[in-house]
């Protein structure tokens, strides 16, 4: 499969074999070619053949000693002479003035080393994101992806509502299940023969049907990629998650997320690859206090924009207002949820989801939250967008 590619450029031996190592680790991206001497001129052989190799990413390690000067100049060559291709600088990060130096060299990003796969992916995943979002390449599945502030909030009750909702109003919805142990299955009373598990092992025969048989149908056409029903031992790695979703969304139109109270690297790079982020918190200290930190641990990745606050089991608080909630969680509030609990607890009990029950208040609020997330797209069709190049 066709993916970002990238030239590698470092001085150090080590620094190199690491570099290419992690990069084709992503199973993204793919080394093309590697450089060991830093370019100093446009006309200098070395920014030939970086220019040659026509790569989507240059990845510019920048020695601690002092030869940072040079990485950084040609940081800035290689900007000016590539400007179709991102630079990541790879860099130390108790070095500041190098990675302001850096980033006004023209880095896209300064990743910090030793590196990680997963700080190459999540880096790989916001290019092609930003890059997606520039081209407007028409119409392309969207996630949307529901996280607990705290455990118990709500997120599953209201991913299972709101992919029902968007079902019903724009068809082709997948539910995917992200939690530890899945309970969207139990929501909608259906019994998966596979999970998202299985999806994952066989990510490298993947093709639209095998997808489609991983799923579970619901009686209105909603396709669940269930949980797993035991306390998963063997986890999917981030980069099988990146694959698995760039499938989901060029098959599905909308693709709603139960990450429940889940958050590791995998559920916070869903979440970088989603529309919009719905934080689900309750109108208590505890669980707003929550909502500070995990936008926090999800915005240092670069989701802070696409963050919005659902307030659920919504009750007035005297002398607390929404701005209060807002602030308390530093998030903008897009939807609030109505507190009833015997409605929503024995429909989980039966395994009939309150958007089944049409005309009362809790499911007109779920349509209405589906009708907000969907208000700009009303002629979107299937997904078209890749993480991958096509060729
Ligand atoms: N709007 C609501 N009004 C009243 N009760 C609610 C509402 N939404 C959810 N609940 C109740 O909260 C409980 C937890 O709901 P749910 O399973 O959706 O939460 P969760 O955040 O996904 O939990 P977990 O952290 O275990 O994944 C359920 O028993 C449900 O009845
Ligand atoms: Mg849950």
């Amino acid at each position: 499969m066709p993916e970002l590619s990238v030239v590698i450029v470092a001085t150090d031996n080590e620094q190199r074999t690491v570099l290419q190592v992690l990069v084709d680790g992503t199973s993204v991206a793919r080394t093309v070619h590697i450089c060991a001497s830093y370019p100093v001129a446009a006309s200098d052989p070395v920014t030939r053949r970086v220019q040659a190799a026509n790569p989507d990413v240059v990845m510019v390690d920048i020695p601690t000693d002092n030869n940072s000067g040079t990485a950084l100049r040609a940081v800035e060559l290689l900007h000016q002479e590539l400007p179709e291709s991102a630079i990541f600088a790879i860099g130390s990060l108790s070095q500041p003035q190098v990675i302001v130096s850096a980033m006004r060299a023209g880095a896209r990003e300064y990743i910090e080393r030793p590196t990680t796969t997963t700080d190459l992916l999540e880096a790989f995943v916001r290019l092609t994101t930003a890059q997606r979002r520039v081209q407007k390449e028409g119409p392309r599945g969207k996630v949307f992806f529901v996280v607990n502030a705290k455990g118990g909030c709500g997120s599953t009750t209201i991913a299972v509502n709101l992919a029902l909702a968007l079902q019903a109003s724009h068809g082709q919805t997948a539910l995917v299940d992200l939690a530890p142990l899945g309970h969207a299955a139990l929501h909608l009373n259906v019994k998966p023969l596979f999970n998202i598990s299985d999806a994952t092992r066989n990510l490298h025969r993947m093709d639209s049907s095998l997808l489609e048989s991983f799923m579970t149908r619901h009686k209105g056409g909603l396709q669940l990629l269930a949980g797993p029903s035991v306390p998963a031992s063997l986890e999917p790695s981030t980069a099988e998650f990146v694959r698995l979703f760039d499938m989901l969304v060029n098959h599905y139109r909308y693709v709603v997320v139960d990450n429940s109270s889940r958050l590791d690297a995998a559920s916070r790079l869903v979440a970088n690859l989603s529309e919009c982020v719905l934080l689900v918190a309750c109108t208590d200290v505890a669980s707003l206090w929550s909502a500070a930190r995990v936008q926090q641990y999800l915005g240092e990745t670069g989701n802070r924009e696409r963050l919005r606050l659902v307030l659920n089991r919504f009750r007035k608080v005297p002398g607390f207002s929404e701005t209060d909630a807002e602030n308390a969680a530093g998030v903008k509030l897009i939807w609030r949820v109505p507190n009833q609990y015997f409605a929503v607890s024995s429909s989980i009990d039966r395994g009939a989801p309150v958007m089944e029950q049409s005309h009362t208040e809790i499911a007109r609020c779920f349509s209405g939250l589906a009708q907000e997330l969907t208000r700009n797209d009303v002629d979107v069709k299937r997904a078209a967008w890749s993480l991958f190049k096509t060729v």
